[in-house]
């Protein structure tokens, strides 16, 4: 038997600090990698979708403090909400990583003393201006009014004995993999981080001895490695794991060709883009692609965060609306890359003026048509469709290479809204050629076989975006969508008389 070698697809998402339940900007980011997870599937890739909480650290034993826990107890409550958020959101990863994983501990550890024989890791000590909640120290230049220049809260001048990571020789070469390759996506984004940080790069303190919650430094137990080089390391930690498909030298080498995508919201680029890279390159593990997305703000435009109380329920709102309403909502009303609203009345109205009365709208009358003329079986293409419409055929290919095209350029909003554009185009060929007056049988075999076929299309290409109408288009046509190559399928003979023609979505009524 010849054994496909198929390509591989790596896709992550920040792993998210469990102080508190997840909102719908957490959800946002995890969303994002769960549609690309399911569009290189589709492609035909091997994939592997890793998230997970980020559990060390002050924030998070300060808060279990307050609540008088112990820190593993208290993350462990919260991750289960964690996790029934991903399941009603229809998220399908393959890892949930816990940074308080014996084997992460070890395989940072391990790293720790790897980058210190190396010679990229020496003990000094600190002084600085130091943000306790974002776990940061800033540079004095970024500093305004001593406040932390994320969440406005007041800075502590901190110094103690720390260990170094010597980033500052790698100045220059990231810089370079900034402005050359594509390892930031938006593009735009890497002057900002250029003039911010790049140009300013010190040496990085990754160790803490003011706090006793995290990952020990083996050799000298007073030491508490650093959050944030804690938590990257995730990224490579979880192929340690058992029965993890793939070893670290087959996604992280450098002469891999696994494609490899992580999902960051922009304000942690920071991390991502330059000091990430630099810890990559030292381990001799090649660059990722960093896919930067912007924040979900509140009406009068603030980030949504639980400091600014102005947060919205996932769960509450998957529940009311179900889950594919929320996914498509996300992706199709916020440009990928830039900031946007959550509102629910906006939400309301894609709802229905999209889901329900374009694709609904779409396959319920397709099938009662095929039900009033044909007994419900789908007839056989009678003659060519470029004699009933001279255009549609080649305008719809060319919508399918422009939905591939913007998912190639990480343009998830453009991908979905070319999808819409499909649909659009069908619902017109019905209007235009009205069925109902069609005496030709072949005319209107073929526009109903060419109608069937070409709702299936659209169903693939919607089918990243949208889990459970998925399902239900499954069952509709008997089939299920495991390929691209599925496309253009001639659904001859198939009966549709069992189906209702209640498909999908409803109206929501405000
Ligand atoms: N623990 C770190 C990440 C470590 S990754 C090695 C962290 N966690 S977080 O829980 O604060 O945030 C995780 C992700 O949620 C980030 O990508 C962040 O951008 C995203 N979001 C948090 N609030 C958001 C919005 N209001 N809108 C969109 N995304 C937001 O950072």
């Amino acid at each position: 038997m010849i054994m496909e070698n198929k390509n591989k697809f790596f896709v992550t998402t920040p792993i998210y600090y469990p102080n508190s339940n997840l909102h719908i900007g957490h959800a946002y980011s995890t969303l994002i990698a769960d549609i690309l997870k399911r569009y290189k599937k589709l492609q035909g890739y091997e994939t592997f979708f890793l998230t997970g909480s980020d559990e060390h650290g002050q924030k998070i034993e300060d808060t279990a403090k307050s609540k008088n826990i112990d820190p593993k107890n208290f993350v462990d409550e919260i991750i289960i909400n964690f996790k029934i958020l991903w399941k009603l959101l229809d998220i399908d990863y393959d890892h949930f990583i816990r940074t308080t994983d014996k084997e992460h501990i070890n395989y940072v550890q391990n790293n720790f003393s790897i980058l210190e024989k190396k010679g990229h890791i020496y003990k000094g000590e600190y002084e600085g201006l130091y943000c306790k909640f974002d776990e940061t120290f800033y540079p004095q230049n970024q500093v305004k009014n001593n406040e932390c220049p994320e969440c406005k809260r007041k800075l502590i001048s901190l110094k103690e004995e720390s260990y170094f990571l010597k980033v500052n020789n790698y100045k220059e070469w990231i810089k370079n993999e900034l402005l050359t390759t594509d390892l930031l996506w938006p593009k735009y984004r890497t002057n900002e981080l250029i003039n911010n940080f790049v140009n300013n790069l010190q040496d990085l303190s990754i160790t803490r001895k003011s706090i006793t919650w995290g990952i020990k430094v083996k050799n000298d137990n007073s030491h508490i490695i650093y959050v944030w080089l804690d938590a990257l390391q995730n990224y490579l930690s979880t192929f340690t794991y058992k029965n993890k498909p793939w070893k670290i030298e087959e996604v992280w080498g450098k002469n891999s060709k696994t494609e490899i995508i992580q999902i960051v919201g922009k304000e942690i680029t920071r991390f991502h883009g330059i000091y990430w890279p630099i810890i990559l390159n030292m381990l001799d593990y090649k660059n990722p692609k960093i896919l930067a997305h912007g924040w979900i703000v509140s009406e009068s435009g603030d980030k949504m965060s639980k400091s600014l109380n102005n947060v919205i329920d996932p769960i509450k709102v998957i529940k009311k609306y179900g889950s594919d309403v929320v996914r498509f909502f996300l992706i199709y009303s916020i440009q990928i890359g830039e900031d946007g609203k959550f509102s629910e009345d906006n939400l309301v109205n894609v709802f229905n003026g999209i889901l329900v009365n374009k694709y609904s709208n779409l396959v319920n009358r397709t099938i009662s048509m095929i039900q009033k003329y044909c007994e419900g079986v789908v007839p056989s293409q009678g003659t060519n469709i470029i004699k009933i419409d001279k255009n549609l055929d080649f305008q719809l290919k060319n919508l399918i290479e422009k939905y591939h095209e913007n998912f190639s350029n990480n343009n998830l909003t453009q991908a979905l809204k070319i999808a819409i554009i499909y649909i659009e185009e069908l619902n017109k060929f019905i209007d235009t050629q009205k069925p109902w007056n069609i005496n030709d049988e072949k005319v209107l075999a073929t526009i109903l076989n060419y109608l069937i076929k070409n709702i299936w299309n659209s169903a693939i290409l919607l089918s990243p975006f949208l889990v459970k109408a998925t399902l239900e288009i499954e069952v509709i046509f008997d089939k299920k969508i495991t390929s691209f190559k599925d496309l253009n399928f001639d659904f001859k003979n198939l009966n549709l008389n069992s189906r209702s023609n209640s498909f999908l979505f409803t109206k929501y009524k405000k």
